[in-house]
């Protein structure tokens, strides 16, 4: 066999990609039908996740043509970590997609210099996670009463989370048009005898798990009471939809309770609930509709972007989530009044096709692209950029929540 070691199949498919496009395309490919299913998410008739996505094509750019610069500043300062270009990792709560999940996720961000957003829905323990990149933000929901969301921070803090994120909007909203995937509460015998056709078919996903001996055991890590048993995914969504929902004070307490450290408040849509955001203390939000995954008919966050700026821009960071595709996306937040970006899909297509360097080829994609725009303006930093480098249509914005 060793012979023939010269032999190289000329077919294979580089397991770089050149565009986000690609790699969701790749991920379509490798992952079992129903864990695509489960990214691709958003609810109901689809009507926002298809706007997140439609609102960025709306926009354009006003290039220069000469006189244009050799430097391209992409650093800055987010909840008070200092990062290679404004995009972060937005938490997400997925499973399954690669045996090596949000500990991928969190080197590859760390190897391109950027925070790491980890869900408590997530995967791998936040201990793990903040031990592959010092710049861990860990996100919480409402779930179960006040002593459990102080134990589970305080877990946080120890592990060495640098941050906070309070993730508010979601509505429970069930039922897709395409369908929603179905997902095992556990993987038992019979759950692996029912998906096993599925994965059957997908052999280089199943070859990742294979070779790390186990199979997804779709639990919740974080949110392990202390000596008890980790939930199950279900299990843990059973618990959030019985919490009762907090109130504005609830918030501010759960920020005091974090102490002076970073604290994000994520899926801010509206004008006064950002300025009640900067009442309650925060020191980030983020402008987003959950990817689309919540209540349909909510525009995208692009479009609601501007106003929320403009009102509390001067006093906590402002953040955007939704929609980043490209490097070109991110330039048009910032320049309409985003500090920064988070990015869900984008690195999950990144995760599934090809583990932590698919992360990394996915933060190479948009730090080309921030740089290519960039030079097309003229800006030799990102914190040079203005509305005025960008063509927002009339009837672009929604100005949610104005007195
Ligand atoms: C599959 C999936 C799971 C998600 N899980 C969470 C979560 O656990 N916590 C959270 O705050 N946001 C969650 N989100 C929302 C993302 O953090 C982010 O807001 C959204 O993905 C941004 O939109 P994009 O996917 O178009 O970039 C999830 C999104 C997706 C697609």
């Amino acid at each position: 066999m060793a012979k023939f070691s010269w032999l190289k199949n000329p077919w294979k498919q580089s397991d770089w990609f050149e565009t986000v496009a690609v790699a969701q395309e790749r991920a379509r490919k490798r992952l079992p039908k129903s864990v695509y299913g489960a990214l691709v998410a958003g609810s109901e008739a689809g009507i926002t996740v298809d706007d997140n996505l439609a609102a960025f094509r709306e926009l354009g750019f006003a290039p220069h043509v000469a006189g244009l610069s050799e430097k391209r500043d992409m650093g800055t300062r987010v909840m008070g970590q200092d990062v290679a270009m404004p995009v972060l990792i937005s938490p997400t709560g997925v499973q399954a997609v690669h045996p090596d999940g949000e500990v991928a996720v969190a080197r590859a961000a760390a190897a391109r210099g950027i925070a790491m957003g980890l869900s408590s829905f997530a995967s791998k323990s936040i201990e793990d996670v903040a031990a592959a990149n010092d710049k861990t933000f860990f996100q919480m929901y409402w779930v179960g009463s006040r002593d459990v969301l102080v134990q589970r921070m305080e877990r946080a803090r120890a592990a060495g989370a640098k941050g906070l994120i309070m993730t508010l909007d979601w509505s429970f909203s069930n039922g897709r048009d395409w369908g929603s995937p179905a997902i095992p509460e556990r993987m038992s015998l019979d759950a692996m005898v029912k998906f096993a056709p599925e994965g059957i078919i997908r052999p280089k996903w199943l070859l990742d798990w294979a070779r790390t001996g186990g199979v997804p055991d779709l639990t919740t890590p974080n949110l392990t009471p202390p000596g008890g048993d980790t939930p199950t995914f279900f299990g843990a969504y059973g618990e959030w939809m019985s919490t009762p929902l907090p109130t504005w004070e609830d918030v501010a307490w759960l920020r005091e309770q974090w102490g002076d450290a970073p604290f994000m408040l994520k899926g801010v849509m509206r004008v006064d609930d950002a300025k009640r955001a900067v009442d309650a203390g925060v020191t980030a939000i983020s402008v987003s509709n959950h990817g689309g995954n919540n209540l349909d008919g909510t525009p995208a966050p692009i479009r609601a972007l501007p106003a929320i700026a403009e009102a509390v821009g001067n006093d906590i960071e402002v953040l955007l989530d939704g929609g980043i595709r490209r490097g070109s996306d991110v330039v048009k937040a910032v320049a309409l009044g985003a500090d920064a970006v988070m990015i869900g899909r984008a690195y999950l297509w990144g995760l599934a096709a090809n583990g932590q360097a698919g992360v990394e080829n996915v933060l190479d994609i948009l730090g080309g692209g921030i740089g290519s725009a960039l030079l097309g303006l003229g800006r030799d930093s990102i914190h040079d950029l203005t509305p005025g480098d960008v063509v927002v249509p009339p009837g672009f914005r929604r100005d949610l929540g104005v007195e």
